[in-house]
């Protein structure tokens, strides 16, 4: 570090959590009457970030500018700069707060080089500036209780931090981008901006003077589908997008780690970076575009671009290229041309060309796909999508992805892949005749559904019995093992069978092994009683310990469907989902081997009136937003949809660090494979966490679990069971509506959280709850939703509706206390009310 650091003033912020802004006091800050100079610095309260003016290092030049850094580490590491275009070429600057009240930067001789530049009417001293723990420097207004003016997490530059937004603004048609460096010495603007698209389905784009470079293919919900790799699994936690269909989008990720983010660099290249304190160095997770193939529209319209083929573009079958010479000359930027013209086409020339209308057109189905840009969205489900296709005669493709929905394309197809690993299905639309020559990979839009399933069922089948014949595979840490399966699992299908699932990806366990791990199933080592059998704790020959679900019989499922489910199930990984080790089948014993998680679940916490002293504030918070990732990668994955239908607060495992991991998922979906997805008599759930519709009706949807989803945050910000009785007889949905509608939400909060600092963010979650647990289903906010709504610092959330089981207040009655299962009968629904521990 070149910059002599002087603190003068240290920022005695009491900041308890980054994600809290508002300040509760403070002494030091930028204010009119105490500006900083050249060789002064503020520092954020945990000493992550610090502000001053820098030079660049291995800069030719001695120019200052005027930033914010990683503190505490040996490379100089800027993640903003605000005078970047105007650097002071002395040490003379200052930065202060200007009679307008704006953030300024001057020369020694008193020039304006930056300003906040916001219209404030105020008195200079009603201003100051304060560097938060998130990097994130604010403008605040000290009359109107701190609201901020101006922030450089809405000016971003260079580097895409935690909890920074992202996107376009369809109301005043803003878009925050990032832009890079003109290089890693100068910190002028350079020629790439980066930043979310707005196009029916967004998409994160990279521009060298406006033209894109790079794009990442649509957002489905979990990650950008254009991007090999990039799975959920490996660092797509945390990440959420939002979109209105208005042209507004906005795009965000919470990493707790500080020393963790995203740059456009000098090179034009998005680079995940973060910080190995054992190398001393910035580790290079992910970078953007990676590949050759990755350059935006490489092989032209109709170009696929094959990362190991020589050479790398093709020409969709069909088509054939524009210009020969060019093309085989490797500049394929002119692309391919249709060789039969489509039969609308033919049609509407006129019957004489071509021979009449001829049989209608068909697709190519084309796996594992980067699909072109410029997708427009259709509505249709996925078995419409095709027709509504054919039914344009300018559609030239369609795509279907159960996160994203119906894509069809018109015109040429431009910045297509094929990838090795992940990629989708894309079917382009082709003449009738051109199938002939190549039937084997094309696919008729009807082909058989039926048939497609049998073969899996009889590929899991065969699977199956070779796999009994496997010895138990002991789990050991295989992240690496767990990546390479996943990539050969998405290789590997045949067309046919391209549900199939690999069995041998699921390690078996002996039933011996199982019994010995936890000595017989003896009851010392019952960890609990979940819904579908007793845990017990048990520890492997090797030393490691696991969580054993003893499933009762109840299932009357078969043993394939069962396998099979569980597989998948496997499948789900993430981090705010208790891990499924592997599992045992044999004879009557189904047994499911879990993580085992230390510090058991929440509700031995939160219901425990010494051990709720350790949940503060910040760690509820933290458990509130996890559960709603896990929830949300249940919801939105793109393989299979799962409601949890039984969540509470006995179902939430907390690891080490109080983490919180979604367990019994799937379960739920194992038990219930043969009936109505959507309707089902057999009602597996908790009173007290139970929607109405489903505890009266058997209705079941994404809503469902969010009606608990919201019984749990009351419970979580309280302190308090929805079964316990408040005041007046009062249960804990009709507690908290009073005290909402009393305009006292915050008093809800358990008496160990309750801060003033806090208060606004409490009196946030009591509201976010209580929309989850609206009586009508389609009044609750959807998951992602509720993950915007606790990020945001938008105070204008929609108010909530009367709770459901207000008037009926004995539903929760019901509850029973032991830990067996009962049964009740509502409306001819059977009712398997199942108690936690
Ligand atoms: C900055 O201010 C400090 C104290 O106010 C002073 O000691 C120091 O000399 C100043 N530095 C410059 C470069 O003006
Ligand atoms: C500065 O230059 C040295 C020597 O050329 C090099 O090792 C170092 O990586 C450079 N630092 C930066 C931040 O570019
Ligand atoms: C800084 O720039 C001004 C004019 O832009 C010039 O008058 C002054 O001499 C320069 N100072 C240094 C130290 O180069
Ligand atoms: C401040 O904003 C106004 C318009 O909003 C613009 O014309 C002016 O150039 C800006 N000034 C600076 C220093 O950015
Ligand atoms: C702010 O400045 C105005 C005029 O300069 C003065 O009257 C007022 O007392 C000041 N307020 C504070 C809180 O210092
Ligand atoms: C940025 O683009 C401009 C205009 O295209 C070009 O003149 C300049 O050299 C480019 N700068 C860099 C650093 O590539
Ligand atoms: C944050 O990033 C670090 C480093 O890549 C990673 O190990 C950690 O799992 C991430 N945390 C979250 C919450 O995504
Ligand atoms: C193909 O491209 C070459 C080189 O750009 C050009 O000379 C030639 O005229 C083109 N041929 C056709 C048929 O357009
Ligand atoms: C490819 O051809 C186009 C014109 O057809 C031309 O503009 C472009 O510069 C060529 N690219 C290369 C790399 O030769
Ligand atoms: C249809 O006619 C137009 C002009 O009349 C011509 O450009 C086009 O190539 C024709 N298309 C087909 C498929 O024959
Ligand atoms: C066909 O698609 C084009 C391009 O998307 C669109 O402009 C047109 O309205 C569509 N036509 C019909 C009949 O839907």
């Amino acid at each position: 570090m070149v910059v002599p650091v002087s603190i003068r003033r240290r920022l005695a912020l009491f900041l308890l959590a980054f994600f809290s802004l508002k300040l509760c006091f403070g002494e030091d800050r930028i204010t009119f009457s105490t500006p900083i100079n050249d060789s002064e610095t503020l520092l954020c309260k945990r000493g992550i970030f610090r502000f001053g003016f820098f030079t660049p290092v291995n800069s030719t030049t001695r120019l200052r500018y005027v930033g914010i850094w990683y503190d505490k580490i040996p490379i100089q590491t800027v993640i903003w700069v605000a005078n970047k275009d105007t650097p002071v070429n002395d040490t003379s600057g200052v930065v202060s707060i200007s009679e307008d009240g704006n953030l300024v930067v001057k020369d020694g001789r008193n020039r304006l080089l930056w300003s906040t530049n916001v219209t404030v009417q105020v008195a200079p001293n009603a201003t100051w500036v304060q560097l938060m723990d998130s990097g994130n420097l604010m403008l605040q207004d000290n009359r109107n209780k701190g609201e901020t003016l101006w922030e450089s997490f809405k000016h971003p530059y260079n580097s895409f931090m935690p909890r920074m937004n992202l996107g376009t603004n369809g109301r005043t048609g803003e878009n925050l981008k990032l832009t890079s460096w003109r290089s890693d010495q100068d910190p002028s603007t350079g020629n790439y901006t980066a930043g979310l698209a707005p196009f029916a389905f967004p998409e994160l784009l990279i521009w060298k003077n406006k033209v894109p470079q790079w794009r990442s293919g649509p957002w489905n919900g979990q990650v950008f589908i254009g991007l090999p790799d990039m799975d959920s699994l490996l660092f797509l936690d945390g990440f959420n997008l939002n979109s209105d269909n208005q042209g507004t989008v906005s795009m965000s990720y919470a990493n707790d780690s500080f020393m963790y983010h995203f740059n456009l660099d000098p090179d034009g290249a998005i680079y995940q970076r973060d910080w190995s304190t054992s190398m001393r160095s910035w580790r290079i997770g992910i970078r953007f575009p990676s590949t050759d193939c990755d350059a935006y529209g490489r092989c032209g319209p109709y170009g696929i671009c094959h990362p190991r083929g020589n050479p790398p573009c093709k020409c969709v079958k069909g088509f054939v290229p524009r210009n020969e010479t060019e093309w085989n000359g490797g500049n394929w930027s002119n692309g391919c041309v249709r060789r039969t013209p489509l039969r609308c086409e033919r049609l509407r020339n006129g019957s004489s060309n071509g021979g009449g209308g001829g049989k209608g057109d068909v697709f190519l189905k084309l796996q594992k796909m980067k699909v072109p840009i410029s997708a427009e969205q259709s509505l249709a489900n996925e078995q419409a999508c095709p027709n509504v296709c054919l039914d344009n005669c300018s559609c030239t493709a369609y795509a279907y992805d159960r996160g994203v929905g119906c894509m069809i394309w018109s015109g040429g197809l431009v910045d297509m892949q094929s990838f090795l690993g992940s990629g989708i299905d894309l079917n382009i639309r082709l003449a009738h005749s051109e199938l002939k020559t190549h039937s084997k990979r094309a696919i008729m839009i009807t082909a058989p559904v039926l048939g497609v399933a049998l073969v899996a069922a009889v590929c899991v089948l065969l699977a199956c019995r070779k796999l009994k014949k496997r010895p138990a595979e002991p789990p050991k840490d295989r992240s690496a093992e767990i990546l390479f399966e996943r990539m050969e699992a998405l290789t590997s299908g045949n067309e046919a069978a391209s549900n199939q699932v690999k069995l041998k990806e699921l390690p078996l366990f002996e039933f011996q092994v199982l019994a010995t791990s936890t000595d017989n199933f003896c009851l010392r080592n019952k960890l609990g009683q979940g819904g579908f059998g007793p845990v017990y704790k048990g520890k492997l020959p090797e030393g490691q310990e696991i969580a054993v679900k003893r499933l009762s019989r109840a299932s009357g499922q078969g043993l394939e469907e069962l396998m099979n489910e569980v597989v998948v199930i496997s499948k789900l990984q993430h981090r705010n989902l208790v891990k499924l080790l592997g599992c045992c089948i044999e004879g009557e014993e189904r047994l499911l081997v879990y993580e085992y998680m230390p510090k058991k679940s929440l509700d031995a916490y939160l219901f425990d009136p010494l051990k709720q002293k350790i949940l503060d504030w910040k760690t509820r918070f933290n458990i509130m937003e996890g559960i709603c990732r896990g929830l949300l990668y249940l919801h939105r994955d793109s393989r299979l949809k799962i409601i949890h239908r039984d969540l509470k607060a006995s179902n939430i495992l907390l690891d080490e660090y109080l983490n919180p991991k979604i367990s019994d998922f799937g379960l739920a979906r194992v038990f219930q494979a043969n009936e109505d997805e959507a309707n089902t008599r057999r009602v597996v759930g908790t009173y007290g966490y139970m929607s109405p519709e489903y505890a009266m009706e058997g209705l079941f949807s994404e809503k469902s679990d969010v009606f608990s989803l919201g019984v749990i945050f009351l419970e979580i910000i309280s302190g308090r069971k929805n079964s316990h009785k408040e005041e007046n007889n009062l249960n804990l949905l009709a507690y908290a509506w009073k005290l909402w509608n009393d305009g006292e939400a915050a008093s809800l909060a358990d008496p160990n959280v309750s801060d003033e600092c806090f208060e606004k963010e409490i009196q946030k979650c009591v509201q976010i709850g209580l929309l989850c647990v609206q009586e009508v289903a389609n009044d609750r906010p959807n998951v992602s939703t509720v993950i915007w709504m606790l990020s945001t610092e938008n105070s204008n959330l929609p108010e909530p509706k009367q709770p459901a089981f207000i008037a009926r207040r004995g539903a929760s009655d019901a509850e029973s206390s032991d830990q067996s299962s009962q049964k009740a009968s509502v409306n001819d629904v059977s009712l398997t009310a199942v108690t936690g521990r």
